[in-house]
């Protein structure tokens, strides 16, 4: 048994019932996440955003009692800033040592047993991917006059990727993918991201409870309108729910069948989802205009299936 194939916890099913209470369903994907990262492999999570990725693996690290250090790829993360690179103004005074290296988030996750989260890891350029590659497949790291770093047992390397995401991408290798284990995560059922909306927003009342309702619906609806190439995530649901909030405060509406009410939601629509949804180019729309008539199906239309009770 290699040092990475330690696990923390002799009893792994109890400690997966401890996370998942920090989790709003999942069940599966946490179950197929744990035995990946307990089995001492590496991981690529990969589905859009707001579909539980972070949150996820905050909830293993936080059982762990482990580190979580967070990088983006994109063009700009050089190998030597995921690595680490020597102070230059104390090279100028000292010369090179070991004492005046800055560890980057790679060094910093091997040093303390943690997790390497890359967000966006198919942005990274490819010479840091084959310094990652290295890293992941000796536990190790060999930097220029610090000498050979060893990676604590619970280091990981976790990768996640949108799979809808086409500009400024690399396309991985073979050599990458035949490294990493991977999962697919995809989005929730309403009543989850319901749950999840509520747990977020820390609504409640009727007012909030048909918000939460009507904001995760027509959230959900922008992912499966014809003009839209990638919709919101629940996030934008979080987010219209607190700004429809605010707004029946301003506005004095307290009462879900207010007749303000409709257009409280169309407000927080505007303000919460115009910026995450991205309209199709070839469609000739606006994101404003494609949240109208997600509103007016919802509220003109079929007034029924958003009626309160
Ligand atoms: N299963 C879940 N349980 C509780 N909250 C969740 C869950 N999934 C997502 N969230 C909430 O939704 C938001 C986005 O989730 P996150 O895990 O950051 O998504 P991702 O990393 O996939 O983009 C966060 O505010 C998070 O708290
Ligand atoms: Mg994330």
């Amino acid at each position: 048994m290699t040092a990475q194939e330690v696990t923390t916890d002799p009893d792994l099913a109890a400690s997966r019932e401890r996370i998942a209470a920090h989790l709003v369903g999942r069940e599966r994907e946490l179950e197929l996440a744990l035995a990946a990262v307990a089995a001492g492999r590496d991981l690529v999570l990969e589905g859009p955003p707001g579909t539980s990725k972070t949150t996820m693996l905050g909830a293993i690290a936080a059982e762990w009692g482990i580190p979580l250090l967070f990088v983006e790829g994109n063009a700009d993360l050089t190998p030597a800033k995921l690595v680490g690179h020597h102070n230059p103004a104390r090279v100028l005074r000292e010369d090179y040592s070991a004492d005046n290296f800055v560890p980057g988030p790679l060094v910093e996750a091997m040093q303390s047993g943690g997790f390497l989260y890359i967000e966006e890891f198919n942005r990274a350029p490819e010479d840091t991917l084959n310094a990652l590659l290295t890293a992941m497949a000796d536990r190790a790291v060999t930097v220029p006059r610090v000498g050979r770093i060893e990676a604590l047992p619970t280091f990981r390397v976790i990768a996640s990727m949108n799979p809808y995401d086409n500009v400024g991408t690399t396309r991985l290798s073979t050599s990458v993918h035949d490294r990493l284990n991977r999962l697919a995560v995809g989005y929730q059922d309403a009543p989850a991201e319901e749950r999840i909306v509520e747990l977020r927003s820390g609504a409640t009342g009727p007012l909030a409870e048909r918000l939460v309702r009507d904001a995760v619906a027509v959230t959900r609806a922008t992912r499966e309108h014809p003009d839209v190439r990638q919709g919101s995530s629940v996030r934008g649901a979080i987010d219209l729910t607190l700004v429809a909030l605010r707004l029946a405060e301003l506005r004095d509406v307290a009462e879900p069948d207010a007749d303000a009410y409709p257009s409280l939601v169309l407000d927080g629509m505007i303000v919460a989802l115009s910026g995450r949804i991205h309209v199709d180019e070839a469609a000739e729309t606006t994101p404003e205009r494609v949240l109208r008539e997600i509103w007016e199906d919802r509220f003109l239309l079929e007034p029924h299936a958003a009626a309160p009770g």
